[in-house]
Formats: C-alpha cells, structure tokens, sequence
C-alpha cells in the first residue's frame, strides 16, 4: 500500500475473539450503571461499531477528535475535545480508542475531560504499544498488546489509506 509493506499481524478472528473479551469484562465491571463511550475518531469507528454490538448495558455513545490548535498564550499547542454531544456530569465515561503508542493523545483526552467532572473515565483501547508509552497510563481495557511497529487496518489509516480491512497489518517493509 502506498510506498510500503504490510503483512498480516492480527486476523480478523483473533480480532473479533478479542473485542468478544474486552465488551464481556466491561459488561461485567459496568453491571448496573451506563456508561457514556466516547469513541475517538477517526481511527476507533470499526473498534466502536463492532464493540458496542457486544456490550449489553443500557449506555450511550458520542464520537469526538482531539482537534489541535495554536494557543494565543505560552503554553502554545491547545488541544481540546470536539464532538462531546453528552452532559458526562457525574456520568461513568469510557474512552474507545484504536492505538495507544506514546500515550500523550490518551494524557491530553483524560485532562480535558476530567474538567467536566464524570464520576468515572476509563481507556478502552483496541491496540497498546507497551514500548512507546512516554506517560503513566492506566489501559483498563486493552484488546491487544503488540511491538513497536507501525500497523494499519481495521480502522487504523497510514497517510489515510487502508482502514477498511478486515485484519490488522503491520509494516514490513519500507519500499
Ligand atoms: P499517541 O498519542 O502517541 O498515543 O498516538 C495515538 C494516535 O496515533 C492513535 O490514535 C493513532 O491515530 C496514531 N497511531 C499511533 N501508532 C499508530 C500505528 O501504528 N498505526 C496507525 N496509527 C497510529
């Protein structure tokens, strides 16, 4: 695809068997409560679409991007979240997210977030690069742990291509 690679890393079995797992403990931590899921776009919409289907509670879901913009004041790059149609007020939220690699997406969300006072935020995330984290992050739900290596498909994109493939594929060569 494009300028590189890939070849299958994670089959859209063991995907499925995967996100099986993660709705089934979240069905089981969330028992008696509903949750507001924030799916983060673009690269969670396949994770979402196919992990909601499993989860059994009564919830809600809103979808939302971190935008980026340059700030007035020093502190420079503001992040802030957009697309949050949902009062999470007192409200157990959980963040669906298609990677978590250095972590810092997932540290801004959560900081962002925080300041509208849900009772609870928890990261439920299809994939984790473990290597790459550069802040303390605590993944409650994670599908898949995998190495330091670029990955697309199932959702995820590189330079906008490949999210529309049942697997997930990791790069292996540089063209
Ligand atoms: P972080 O802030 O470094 O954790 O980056 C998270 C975001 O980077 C994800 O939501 C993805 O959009 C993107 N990303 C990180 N690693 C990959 C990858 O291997 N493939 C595709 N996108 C990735």
């Amino acid at each position: 695809m494009l300028d590189k690679t890939f070849a299958v890393s994670i089959s859209a079995e063991e995907l499925e068997k995967e996100v099986k797992r993660v709705a089934s403990e979240i069905n089981r931590d969330y028992a008696g409560s509903q949750p507001v899921f924030l799916s983060v776009l673009n690269g969670s919409f396949i994770f979402a679409a196919d992990l909601m289907r499993e989860v059994e509670l009564p919830c809600e879901i809103s979808f939302v991007k971190l935008a980026s913009y340059q700030g007035t004041n020093t502190t420079g790059n503001i992040r802030e979240v957009i697309g949050l149609n949902i009062d999470i007020t007192e409200r157990p939220v959980i963040i669906v997210e298609d990677i978590v690699d250095t972590g810092l997406t997932m540290a801004h969300m959560l900081e962002t977030l925080k300041r509208q006072n849900p009772s609870s935020i928890d990261i439920c995330t299809l994939l984790l690069k473990p290597t790459k984290l550069q802040v303390k992050l605590d993944v409650r739900y994670c599908c898949k742990q995998i190495p330091d290596d670029f990955v697309v498909g199932y959702g995820l994109d590189y330079n906008g291509f490949g999210r529309n493939t049942k697997d997930v594929y990791t790069i292996i060569q540089d063209v």
